[in-house]
């Protein structure tokens, strides 16, 4: 079964099964400055999983492209990736554990004909505040499972959040126990004795690679409240995710996911350009078609390489696949297969990609590669002139020049001197200590703790939106919005600087609006009714049949904005804690000017 035929299956199959099916999240989501890219399928519903209503219903299912950068480094294996589609659904306080883990079973017996004495599962055993999860070891023994094929682990394997552990959960951030199911692909490959764990008992969480996980229901029932304590949601909610292109693997009983259609077609053009065999060098192989394929969905969304945010990582993607590139073709010219691949994932992926879109991917990424020539060249000449090199000029010389440590050793042996790796290795550790920390705000992963104050500065951006085109005239449409702790930030068509004349008008709109205090509320419509109603609904994303209508004012009397949006939102516009100030203002494009504003 390829990856789209299993995708249209798991689709349809939740279908019958009374779930509507929703469009993916973009891999950048806007307002939410917490995380780079979005990582599950659950991340743009966290404010429905809280228990805002949801336009499309209670059961939810889609298929969502997803980035784990935290993974970049682990790419070389036979499973990691860091990009990936992940299968999706959720009830939202609909069904809960034992419908969930029939309809997940049954998917994968009945639909991807797995059979059932190679499916192992897992419970939450658990602790002090969350009991073991009875119901659904209960649940797998009566759909058949034998016991001995069911293991029990604690919060470390059998809990999940974003953030990780019940401990490590901000306040505000959702989780519960989970249960998982591992395909096992047996013992013939002899992949525990040939691994580093060869000692210790194998079992479905092992690393060996023996197992591996193709799915996760988690029952997200909890938050951690201000005391620390997990509190129990409105809803008791599940959310499960499975790992498309390793239900293929398990399908075709090959734990080597780069041995799946797509990726061997593109392995196949590698070894074509390199002149090599895939059994040669697996992991430089893998980590070329991985960060190719990534850098490929970054480019369609919008993302450029650059030093910083999304553009760094796809930057990094880039060039470590340049470099595994150059080291297969044991030469120094510039790899240009990357143009190919690009071809051969737009047509692979026709459901995220158009034909037209190639080029402009194509010349991204090229430009990426160009760039980084460069950079290897004006490196190789500073090299030239060093006489003596220790770990700390090399590592000057990756951070002025992105020049890799690799090549460095390289060059060095040519020129008969020893670099000290470990003197490297302190220098670039000291450096990633503090970046981590500086943006350790970004990488953290917490949607939620920071609720409050997106939330708030979300509601400032309606009455923005508004004030501004009751001021400038109604040609004013929102163009993109971002949103962090701080400040909003907001994109709108119009054709000239706003004047501080006019800035201050729509200040003083805005803040009458809170001085009255209106209301802020929802109601569930058509998209063509809430248009009728006047609803503000530019985006040109599909909106489900239903869609949310936030009026801040008398939905039905006199109101100040009314927009199509899915929240969430202040109740009341007291709970904004002040006032709107728009900090700056500046041009975004042609006819597109940006507005920066906080709440003082
Ligand atoms: N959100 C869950 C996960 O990512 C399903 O594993």
């Amino acid at each position: 079964m390829t990856l789209t035929e299993i995708r249209t299956k798991y689709l349809a199959f939740f279908k019958a099964k009374g779930h509507a099916i929703i469009d993916p999240a973009p891999l950048v989501l806007e307002n939410d400055p917490t995380t780079l890219f979005t990582s599950s399928g659950m991340q743009p519903l966290v404010p429905f999983l809280l228990g805002e209503t949801h336009p499309a219903g209670k059961r939810l299912v889609d298929s969502q492209p997803s980035i784990r950068v935290q993974d970049i480094e682990e790419v070389g294996d036979n499973r990691h990736t860091t990009f990936f589609e992940m299968l999706g659904n959720w009830s939202l306080g609909d069904y809960f554990k034992e419908e969930q883990l029939g309809f997940v079973f049954e998917f994968l017996t009945a639909e991807l004909g797995l059979p059932k004495d190679k499916l192992y599962f897992s419970i939450f055993e658990g602790n002090e505040e969350v009991p073991r999860d009875e119901t659904s070891y209960n649940r797998w023994i009566e759909l058949g499972v034998s016991k001995d094929h069911i293991y029990e682990y604690g919060v470390k394997k059998n809990w999940w959040s974003r953030s990780g552990t019940p401990e490590q959960m901000p306040v505000g951030e959702i989780g519960g126990p989970d249960s998982e199911i591992f395909y096992d692909f047996g013992t013939g490959l002899n992949l525990h004795e040939q691994s580093e764990w060869k000692n210790q008992e194998c079992h479905p969480n092992c690393d060996c690679g023996r197992f591996m996980e193709i799915g996760n229901s988690v029952f997200i029932q909890y938050k951690k409240n201000e005391s620390g304590k997990l509190e129990e949601l409105p809803n008791k909610n599940v959310d499960f995710g499975g790992g498309l292109e390793r239900m293929a693997a398990a399908v075709n009983n090959n734990p080597d996911v780069f041995e799946l259609e797509l990726f061997k077609d593109l392995i196949a053009e590698v070894e074509i350009y390199v002149g090599k065999k895939y059994e040669e060098d697996k992991a430089s192989f893998r980590v070329i078609v991985d960060h190719i394929r990534a850098a490929t969905f970054l480019a369609k969304a919008g993302v450029v390489p650059s030093n910083k945010g999304q553009g760094y990582v796809m930057r990094r993607l880039i060039r470590r696949a340049i470099l595994k590139a150059r080291k297969l073709k044991d030469t120094q010219i510039e790899p240009n297969i990357f143009t190919t691949l690009i071809s051969e994932l737009v047509k692979k992926y026709e459901v995220y990609f158009n034909s037209s879109d190639t080029t402009q991917l194509q010349s991204v990424i090229h430009d990426e590669v160009t760039k980084f020539h460069k950079t290897l060249e004006n490196g190789n000449k500073e090299v030239e002139k060093i006489d003596t090199i220790d770990g700390k000029i090399a590592f000057d010389l990756y951070q002025t020049y992105g020049f890799p440590l690799e090549l460095s050793v390289e060059i060095f042996q040519e020129k008969g001197q020893k670099i000290d790796i470990e003197e490297f290795k302190k220098a670039f550790e000291e450096h990633q200590n503090k970046s981590r920390t500086a943006s350790a705000g970004v990488f953290k992963g917490g949607l939620v703790d920071h609720s409050e104050e997106t939330t708030r500065l979300h509601t400032a951006t309606h009455l923005l939106h508004t004030g501004l085109r009751k001021v400038l005239g109604d040609h004013v449409q929102q163009k993109g919005s971002n949103i962090t702790h701080e400040r909003l930030r907001f994109d709108f068509i119009h054709h000239a600087k706003v004047t501080d004349q006019e800035i201050s008008k729509v200040e003083s709109l805005v803040n009458e609006q809170i001085d009255k205090n209106l209301p802020v509320g929802f109601e569930m419509m058509s998209l063509d009714e809430a248009r009728s109603k006047g609803a503000l609904a530019f985006f040109d994303q599909k909106y489900g049949e239903q869609v949310k209508v936030y009026t801040i004012g008398d939905p039905n009397g006199e109101w100040f904005s009314k927009e199509v949006c899915g929240g969430p939102h202040v109740t009341k516009l007291s709970d904004l804690g002040g006032h709107v100030k728009i900090t700056r203002e500046e041009a975004s494009g042609s006819n597109v000017r940006r507005i920066y504003a906080t709440i003082v």
